[in-house]
C-alpha cells in the first residue's frame, strides 16, 4: 500500500461512532487543560478538529452556525457538520454532529456548503465526497441537498447535482443564492487543465431542478489558482460581492501570501465579472473559507480563523484544533468590502480601562478601541510577544518573536499601506486568536499567536481610546 492509500484506510478515516464515552470524557479533559490558548470568545470545537463554517442561515428565529468537523483528531480526516444555534452569538446550543457520512457517495466525508431557508424548511447543501475503497485514489464529488424542518428534523436528503466530468475530482462547496430572483447554486471547481473555477447552477423548484450551468468568467490572475473553494455572494441594493478561497495564487497576485488566501470580486451581473478588480479580503495569517449570509438587516461574515494544511503549537497536546470568526457585519462601500464584529459582541464587554503606556495583563481576552495616527503596541513579555504598529500610515502587524512560530515560510509580518487619516482600530485579543479591524472594517487582519505568558500590553505613540476585558461566551450542549 503506498502512503496515500494508507492515510485514506488510517484512523482518520474512522466514523465519530468509533469514539466511546470514556474516550470522549477524556478528549473533553484534555481541552479543559488548556489554560491558555482555547479562546473565550470565539467558537471552538470541543475536541478535535474544526474548519470551515457551514450551512450559516437566519431561520425560524435563530442563527444557525455549523462547521466542517473531525472529532477523532486534531488532523484533516472524515468530515461531518456540527450543528450550533444562538439567538445573540453569546450563548449557543450545540447539538452536536447533525450530518455525518450515510452512503456510497459521502462514504469519504460531509463537505463544505452553504443554506438558505425557504418557507418553512432551511435547505442545506453539502458536497458529498466519496473514494472508491478499492482504489482510494478513484474520488467523486457530488452535491447533496438537505431539507431541515422548523424541528431541526431532516425530512429529505437527496442528491442534486451528479458527478460533473467536466471537471477533476475537485468540484465542491455549493452555495445557493437567489439572485434577481433566480435561484443559483455556486460551487468551486477544477478544469481539467488544473485551474480553478466557479461553475453556477441556475435552478428552479426551491432548488430541486437544475436549468442551466456555466462556468463564470473571472478576473485573469485566478488562473495562476489550481483549484477555488468556498464561492459564496451577499448583495447589498444592485451590487454584490462574490467571496471565494483560490489555491496556489502567486505572489505577483497576492504579494504577502498565506498558505490559502481569500479574495472576492464586486458586481451587478454573474456575467461581467472577468474585468472586476480582484481584492483581498483579509491582510492577517489565518483566515479561510468565510460564508455570508442575510438575516433580514444585516449580512453576516463567518470564517474559519485557521489555515489548511496547518498543525498548531498545542493542537496535539490539548487535542483541539482551530476556530471560527467572530461573527462580523458585513458592507459593501466605495466597492469595497468592510467588516467589524458584530454588535452582539459588545455585551461581553466589562470593566472599561483607559489604554496606558504600561498595562499588566489580567486576562488573556481582551477589546481594544482607539483612534492613533501612529502607535505601537507591544502584548506579551520581554523576550515574547506580537507587536503592532503604525507608522506614516503604514500598518503592521508582526508576529515573530512568538514563543512558538507558525507557517513561517508564508513570513511572520503583515504590513498595510492605509489611507491618510487619524485611524479608528478595533482589536479582540482572545487567548490565542486577534483579530485587527482598522479605519471603520476597511482592512481588516485575521491571525492567531502563541505566547505563554502574556504578562503586559506596552504602548507608545498618540493612541487614545479604551479596552475592555471580556466575559466569555457560553456553549451548551443539547443533545
Ligand atoms: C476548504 C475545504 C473545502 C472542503 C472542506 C473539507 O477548507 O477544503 O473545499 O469542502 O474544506 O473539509
Amino acid at each position: 500500500m503506498n502512503n496515500e492509500q494508507n492515510r485514506y484506510t488510517s484512523k482518520l478515516y474512522e466514523p465519530a461512532t468509533s469514539l466511546t464515552a470514556s474516550m470522549i470524557a477524556d478528549k473533553k479533559n484534555k481541552v479543559k487543560q488548556d489554560q491558555l490558548y482555547y479562546p473565550r470568545l470565539h467558537l471552538a470545537p470541543p475536541f478535535g478538529l474544526l474548519n470551515d463554517p457551514n450551512g450559516l442561515a437566519y431561520f425560524n428565529g435563530y442563527y444557525y452556525i455549523f462547521y466542517q468537523y473531525h472529532p477523532n483528531q486534531v488532523d484533516h480526516g472524515l468530515k461531518h457538520w456540527r450543528m450550533f444555534k444562538t439567538k445573540n452569538f453569546t450563548t449557543y446550543d450545540d447539538f452536536g454532529i447533525t450530518l455525518a457520512p450515510h452512503n456510497e457517495d459521502d462514504n469519504f466525508g460531509v463537505y463544505s456548503g452553504g443554506a438558505i431557508p425557504f418557507n418553512d424548511e432551511l435547505l442545506l447543501f453539502y458536497t458529498a465526497n466519496h473514494r472508491d475503497l478499492q482504489d482510494t485514489k478513484v474520488r467523486k464529488q457530488t452535491q447533496y441537498l438537505v431539507s431541515l424542518n422548523k424541528e431541526d428534523t431532516i425530512k429529505e436528503r437527496i442528491q442534486i447535482i451528479p458527478y460533473n466530468d467536466n471537471y477533476t475530482d475537485h468540484f465542491r462547496d455549493p452555495y445557493p443564492i437567489i439572485l434577481n430572483g433566480i435561484e443559483y447554486i455556486l460551487i468551486g471547481g477544477q478544469r481539467h487543465d488544473k485551474s480553478g473555477c466557479i461553475v453556477a447552477y441556475e435552478c428552479s423548484h426551491r432548488f430541486r431542478t437544475i436549468v442551466k450551468v456555466k462556468e463564470l468568467k473571472l478576473p485573469q490572475q485566478l488562473n495562476s489558482s489550481y483549484m477555488i473553494e468556498c464561492p459564496c455572494l451577499f448583495q447589498q441594493d444592485e451590487q454584490f460581492a462574490l467571496i471565494f478561497s483560490p489555491q496556489g495564487l502567486t505572489t505577483e497576485v497576492v504579494t504577502q501570501k498565506n498558505i490559502f488566501d481569500v479574495m472576492y470580486v464586486m458586481g451587478t451581473s454573474l456575467d461581467e465579472l472577468a474585468n472586476k478588480p480582484l481584492q483581498q479580503l483579509d491582510y492577517g495569517f489565518d483566515f479561510y473559507a468565510p460564508q455570508v449570509f442575510n438575516d433580514g438587516q444585516r449580512s453576516i461574515l463567518i470564517g474559519w480563523l485557521g489555515q489548511a494544511m496547518t498543525i498548531y503549537p498545542y493542537d496535539e497536546i490539548y487535542e483541539w484544533s482551530q476556530m471560527l470568526t467572530l461573527p462580523r457585519e458585513i458592507k459593501i462601500q466605495d466597492n469595497q468590502i468592510y467588516q467589524l464584529p458584530l454588535p452582539e459582541v459588545l455585551v461581553c464587554r466589562k470593566a472599561q480601562r483607559d489604554i496606558t503606556t504600561f498595562q499588566e495583563i489580567t486576562s488573556r481576552v481582551m477589546d481594544f478601541e482607539f483612534h492613533a495616527t501612529h502607535f505601537e503596541m507591544k502584548i506579551g513579555n520581554d523576550l515574547n510577544y506580537i507587536q503592532i504598529a503604525l507608522h506614516d500610515d503604514t500598518f503592521t502587524f508582526d508576529r515573530s518573536h512568538m514563543d512558538k512560530q507558525v507557517n513561517i515560510e508564508y513570513g511572520c509580518e503583515r504590513v498595510v499601506q492605509l489611507k491618510p487619516c487619524n485611524h479608528e482600530f478595533r482589536i479582540i485579543v482572545d487567548a490565542s486568536a486577534i483579530e485587527i479591524f482598522i479605519d471603520a472594517g476597511r482592512y481588516v487582519l485575521t491571525s492567531r499567536f502563541f505566547i505563554e505568558n502574556m504578562q503586559y500590553i506596552k504602548v507608545s505613540g498618540d493612541l487614545v481610546g479604551n479596552m475592555y476585558d471580556m466575559n466569555e461566551i457560553t456553549v451548551k450542549e443539547c443533545f
